[in-house]
């Protein structure tokens, strides 16, 4: 029998990658602030997201994760709007071409810390801490700005909501209409080849919704037309800022981290007897964790045993991010075990973090032909167990960046200069991104 699940058990456990504050008693209050403010989301709509995840792990839904890596206190709203709007390309064109309903989860209003592979970092002769989100300190590379500061959790909180509240205005105010598929290719986008096959689609969404409309059904009283389900999430990694957040729900007496509808752990701080899955194990919002190739299969249906003994559908979602070249190695063994174990996990591809690698150039960045074969890959490998391949995780903006190499447009090496401007790791850019929703959709179909 587990030791009793409070929102500070997670202390009785080793928390890696946490931030070393300078401060205990700056900490204390910024916790205690924390604590004081409203949820950011509520007990119902992560239930509700739970739910739409049991349909998932059933094949009935395909779940779309997707956004920045390390989201910035300085995204405008435009920058937000674009960024749910490439999100919105992609479910269209994965429940129009995959013909599947779309879950749709931001990497959104949160994302806001990073577990990085090293402490500190040195250029020239100085060593400097990390950055690690703007949870906890800021990208510049000077000592007051690399100095993490407990303030930044208030920020962190006021960004994340003002960010929930935009993204709510949009999907459920008319911006996220049917009607609007089409006004939703930015020029940038349009312009390409995934961008002109994605036009081509919205004048088919068009012509079927005029048919819709002259038949009787329009966005005027049918709110499925006229609103879209937008969920939010992040990696749950600094847990003073989750545990803050955490609220008894006063309907079901349970506990809900309401910093976000749903949380995950990360690849680095998974451990079984560790404070992060220790925190996580006591909430009941729908929960990922990342697994990478070094995973054992005893680790993973460990993992599954301990975030979700009851076998409830929707709560966790097992996010493989294995690389392309390990994928059909790795991942065969463990859909066969974890079934054999009667899980009802959804399983999710991230193709990013196993394929990130540096180029000539020393740009940090990912190959749209790799992360395509990962996809690819962890179809494959259901298709031959007999499982469901639910959903993918990508990270991506709505900018016009150029991080990630090759997509329709090819980009090279040389081209990522232009526009490299991520806070941590490469992201797909628009165009790459509605090309990405297309190739799964082909995959979706079989
Ligand atoms: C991430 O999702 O940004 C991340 C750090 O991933 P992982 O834990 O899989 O390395
Ligand atoms: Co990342």
């Amino acid at each position: 029998m587990k030791p009793t699940w409070s929102p500070d058990s997670w202390r009785r456990s080793e928390a890696r990658h946490q931030p070393v504050w300078p401060d205990e008693a700056d900490l204390d209050r910024a916790r205690k602030s924390l604590r004081d403010l409203p949820p950011l989301v509520f007990a119902g709509e992560a239930r509700t997201l739970t739910d739409q995840l049991a349909a998932v792990s059933r094949g009935e839904a395909f779940l779309l994760q997707a956004g920045d890596c390390a989201e910035s206190f300085d995204s405008s709203a435009d920058s937000i709007r674009d960024r749910l709007r490439v999100i919105l390309q992609m479910a269209i064109v994965l429940t129009y071409s995959g013909g599947l309903p779309v879950v749709k989860v931001g990497r959104i209003a949160g994302q806001f810390a990073k577990p990085r592979s090293s402490p500190t970092e040195t250029r020239d002769d100085t060593e400097l801490p990390s950055f690690l989100g703007h949870l906890v300190n800021d990208v510049g590379f000077s000592e007051a700005e690399r100095q993490p500061d407990p303030e930044r959790l208030i920020t962190a909180y006021n960004r994340a909501a003002s960010t929930l509240n935009l993204l709510r205005a949009f999907t459920q105010g008319g911006y996220a209409d049917l009607s609007q598929v089409s006004s939703w290719n930015r020029e940038f986008v349009a312009t390409s080849p995934a961008g002109q096959r994605y036009s081509q689609m919205a004048e088919d969404i068009d012509r079927a919704l005029q048919f819709m409309t002259a038949c009787g059904i329009s966005s005027v009283n049918t709110p499925q037309l006229h609103h879209v389900d937008f969920f939010t999430s992040h990696e749950a990694l600094v847990l003073d800022y989750e545990e803050a957040l955490t609220r008894q729900d006063s309907l079901t007496g349970n506990w809900y981290d309401c910093s976000a509808h749903m949380l995950w752990v990360g690849e680095r701080t998974r451990q079984l007897d560790g404070a992060h899955v220790e925190f996580l194990r006591g909430v009941e919002n729908p929960l990922g964790v990342k697994i990478g190739p070094t995973a054992t299969i005893d680790q993973v249906v460990g993992l599954c045993e301990a975030l979700n003994p009851d076998r409830i559908p929707g709560r966790l979602t097992l996010i493989t991010r294995m690389g392309a070249d390990a994928v059909a190695e790795r991942l065969p063994p463990l859909l066969r075990r974890v079934t054999d174990a009667e899980h009802p996990v959804v399983w999710v591809t991230d193709p990013m973090h196993g394929n990130t690698y540096t180029s000539e150039s020393g740009r940090k960045t990912r190959h749209f032909d790799q992360v395509l074969a990962e996809i690819s890959g962890f179809f494959d490998a259901h298709h031959r167990a007999g499982t469901i391949a639910g959903g993918v995780h990508v990270e991506l903006t709505g900018d016009d960046v150029t991080e990630c190499l090759g997509g329709s447009d090819e980009l090279v090496d040389g081209d990522l200069e232009q526009r490299y401007e991520t806070m941590c790791d490469p992201r797909l850019n628009g165009r790459q991104s509605v090309d990405l929703a297309f190739r799964v959709s082909e995959l979706l179909r079989g």
